[in-house]
């Protein structure tokens, strides 16, 4: 005996299709988006066309010492920018002598909010393809937020290096790649701005903040890229979550 749907059964029916439907196209969406990132590579999209310059906050150690060499080794001539000038002519020495490419650096501590004239003159004139917003600290150990040592320094240390640094190396870069209509701005987040972690508070709400800033902007430019397709073309802000 063939039994035929009731309306109420027919209407879940099309909702169960269209929510399956959904998702197997995001799925799709997404196997296709890592293999064409993890196995194809993205090619000629991140090199020298967007701009001769890659400037990397951070420069000197860890992911930033990473960006800083896959960039270095895709042809960017590098303005690497950290504390340590002693770090940064090492690593400025190291890529020049693996990739052939020009260096420059700049020495400030990102935990003042008076380096960014300084930052300003030394990347007068560059055409920048890329800016890496990299440059980030936490806890030396997970503590609760009224048990950390000197807790007055270490909020405007963290936020002036986790946050300030982010807002104000995108407001020198920006312009000038809006300006040419291309652009990428990596901004280094972090799971841990994903979700609460009591135990490192004011670290993870400066990420939250690097993930927010980052929505904020790039729906500005989608605003923009409405309005002005030429102009924002290969204009790109992305957000990079690594874990912690
Ligand atoms: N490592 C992880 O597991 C992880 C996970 C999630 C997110 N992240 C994020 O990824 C980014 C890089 O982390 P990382 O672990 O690779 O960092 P890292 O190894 O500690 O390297 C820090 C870099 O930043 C520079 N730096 C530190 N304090 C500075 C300051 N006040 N002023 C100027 N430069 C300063 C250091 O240079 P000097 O030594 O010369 O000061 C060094 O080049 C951060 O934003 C971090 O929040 C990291």
């Amino acid at each position: 005996m063939e039994y035929t749907l009731q309306p109420a059964e027919r209407a879940l029916f099309w909702v169960g299709a269209l929510i399956t439907a959904s998702l197997a196209l995001w799925l799709l969406y997404k196997i296709i988006t890592g293999f064409r990132i993890w196995v194809l590579g993205n090619g000629d999209l991140l090199s020298p066309k967007l701009g001769k310059w890659a400037v990397v906050t951070g420069a000197t150690d860890g992911i930033g010492k990473s960006y800083a060499e896959e960039l270095a080794r895709r042809g960017f001539s590098m303005m690497l920018i950290s504390r340590s000038q002693e770090k940064l002519d090492d690593v400025a020495k190291s890529l020049e002598s693996t990739y052939k490419v020009e260096t420059k650096t700049i020495a400030v501590d990102y935990s003042h909010d008076d380096i960014y004239p300084k930052i300003e003159k030394g990347l007068a004139g560059l055409e920048i393809g890329v800016l890496v917003n990299n440059v980030g600290i936490s806890y030396s150990y997970p503590e609760f937020f009224l048990h950390i040592p000197d807790l007055e320094n270490f909020i405007t240390t963290m936020i002036n290096v986790n946050i300030t640094s982010v807002c104000q190396m995108t407001r020198l870069v920006l312009p000038r790649m809006e300006a040419r209509a291309k652009g990428v701005i990596l901004n280094i987040s972090s799971a841990s701005g994903m979700f609460p972690v009591p135990l490192l508070t004011i670290y993870s709400s400066t990420k939250a903040s690097v993930t927010s800033f980052f929505s904020d902007i790039s729906g500005r430019n989608c605003f923009r890229k409405l309005f002005k397709v030429a102009c924002i073309k290969q204009s790109k802000v992305k957000l990079v979550v690594p874990l912690f």
